[in-house]
């Protein structure tokens, strides 16, 4: 009998990943995706830590969760299995279990592959199973194949964990340390996603471009090769992938983008500020400089490519002239789009327990000269399109009815009016109108690209 699954997700792309890999591993044991929690016979929360208030958000949904699990078992319509994944998970389990005993699972990152024992244990007891554990096998050996076709533009993760421990994250305790699948698991997951109808693979990782992996040819290959393996499957129009460090930006990842057609024009490099002694601070292991010189090369190999970053201001320690250099780098590299944080500290790393903690208003107003200036440089880039044609990818029905959204090279959002027979395929569109955060166009018609490396006209009905 069909069972009821409703997950929600917070958080970054992986985590977006994961939700997807946890309902596979559920799927055999009878679960469904619903769109919502009531009713639902099983409920997870897939967190992240990231962000501050990050486990007060989720205490507060587990509240509501708590709620609905009481109004499923008065209405003698079973019990209703209430998880939380994740990051928080990973980082707060035990205070989860101590505060909320109606949880029934709380399980990190590493552990999905073991869902349905932990459902099993959970169904049987009473109380919180709760694993946290890195086991020493790797879930990606374990975790069944993709049950659906994600569609158009497909998530493919191929690296997980840090080693770099940046002072301010988190991330190398809650999803542990660097690990790479295989280039032979990686070429075999990306065949069975083109088979499926996939254009476009984002290849994701916390640390994607440190991802070294064995080849089927028995040889270590780097990120670099792995892309040019991925741009041979037919049928494979775009590659992506995110989240890079300045350090793992190798030779070769760099020539790739200036021979591999396929290779997206785009590139998230987030750097977190432009100050020598912050960076050292922050144990980021480059200075300023050292990414201006890598933004050059990547620049020198492909001259249209779009730059993203990360910032965060107000480090602790961060003097006004520290953060003057952080705007400074942001001039001189300019930006096609970016995110930009205050920092917060987080329990159990280093930079939490500093005490030149910067004032709150002090960073407000950092973040905001941040954003202007990050804001501008958007709007320009976006606008910079305007009277252009640029080949979208469209991946899904836009918000109006005989509308198509899709994604420019360079990551932008682009509606146009279009006939649903062009989802799927890479379109010519005429950029009309340039908004902060997307762009508007026309098809322009008898200019289908059937690949990226011709133009091929079709009768295309818009
Ligand atoms: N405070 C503020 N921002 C943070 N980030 C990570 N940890 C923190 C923190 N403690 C930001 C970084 C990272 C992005 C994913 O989140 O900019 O690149
Ligand atoms: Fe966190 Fe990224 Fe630094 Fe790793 S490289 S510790 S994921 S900010």
């Amino acid at each position: 009998m069909s069972k009821k699954l409703f997950i929600k997700t917070w958080g970054c792309q992986m985590n977006v990943y994961d939700s997807a890999r946890m309902a596979d591993v559920l799927a055999p044991l009878g679960y469904r995706p619903v769109d919502e929690p009531d009713g639902a016979d099983m409920v997870i929360l897939n967190t992240c830590h990231i962000r501050e208030k990050a486990s007060e958000k989720v205490f507060s949904e587990l509240g509501r969760l708590r709620q609905l699990k009481d109004v499923k078992a008065a209405a003698g319509d079973g019990r209703m299995i209430v998880a939380v994944a994740g990051c928080v998970a990973q980082a707060e389990g035990e205070e989860i279990v101590a505060r909320a005993p109606y949880v029934d699972m709380v399980f990190g990152p590493q552990t999905y592959h073991t869902l349905p024992e932990m459902v099993a244990k959970a169904s049987r007891k009473v109380g919180s199973v709760l694993n946290t554990d890195f086991p020493v096998e790797s879930k990606f050996d374990f975790l069944p194949d993709e049950s659906a076709g994600q569609g158009v533009s497909a998530f493919l993760a191929v690296q997980e964990g840090c080693d770099k421990f940046c002072t301010f994250c988190v991330v190398p305790y809650t999803r542990g340390a660097e690990f790479s699948r295989s280039g032979t698991q990686i070429l075999a997951e990306a065949k069975r996603l083109v088979a499926g109808g996939t254009r476009e693979i984002n290849l994701l990782g916390q640390n994607v471009n440190a991802w070294h992996g064995e080849g089927p040819d028995g040889t270590t290959w780097g990120l670099g090769r792995l892309v040019r393996e991925l741009a041979d499957i037919d049928g494979l129009e775009r590659i992506r992938y995110t989240t890079s460090h300045p350090r793992d930006m190798e030779d070769d990842l760099i020539r790739a983008h200036a021979e591999v057609p396929q290779l997206m024009p785009y590139l998230h490099l987030p750097v977190q500020a432009g100050s020598d002694r912050v960076l050292a601070a922050m144990n980021r292991k480059h200075t300023a400089d050292d990414y201006r010189r890598i933004v050059d090369r990547l620049r020198a190999a492909k001259p249209d490519l779009a730059l993203s970053g990360d910032f965060i201001v107000g480090f602790p320690g961060e003097s006004d002239a520290d953060f003057a250099e952080t705007l400074r780098l942001v001039t001189d590299v300019g930006y096609a789009q970016a995110y930009s944080f205050k920092y917060s500290p987080r329990p159990g790393t280093p930079a939490a327990l500093e005490h030149a903690q910067v004032p709150e208003d002090v960073k407000d107003a950092r973040l905001a000269a941040l954003q202007q200036l990050l804001n501008a440089q958007q709007q320009a880039f976006n606008q910079s399109f305007v009277g252009r044609t640029v080949p979208v990818l469209f991946d899904r029905a836009g918000k109006r009815a005989g509308q198509l959204l899709g994604k420019s090279p360079y990551l932008q959002s682009v509606h146009a009016e279009a006939n649903e027979r062009l989802l799927g395929r890479i379109v010519e569109v005429r950029i009309a109108a340039a908004h902060p955060n997307s762009l508007a166009g026309r098809v322009a018609t008898g200019e289908y690209r059937s690949s990226v490396t011709g133009t091929q006209p079709v009768e295309a009905s818009v």
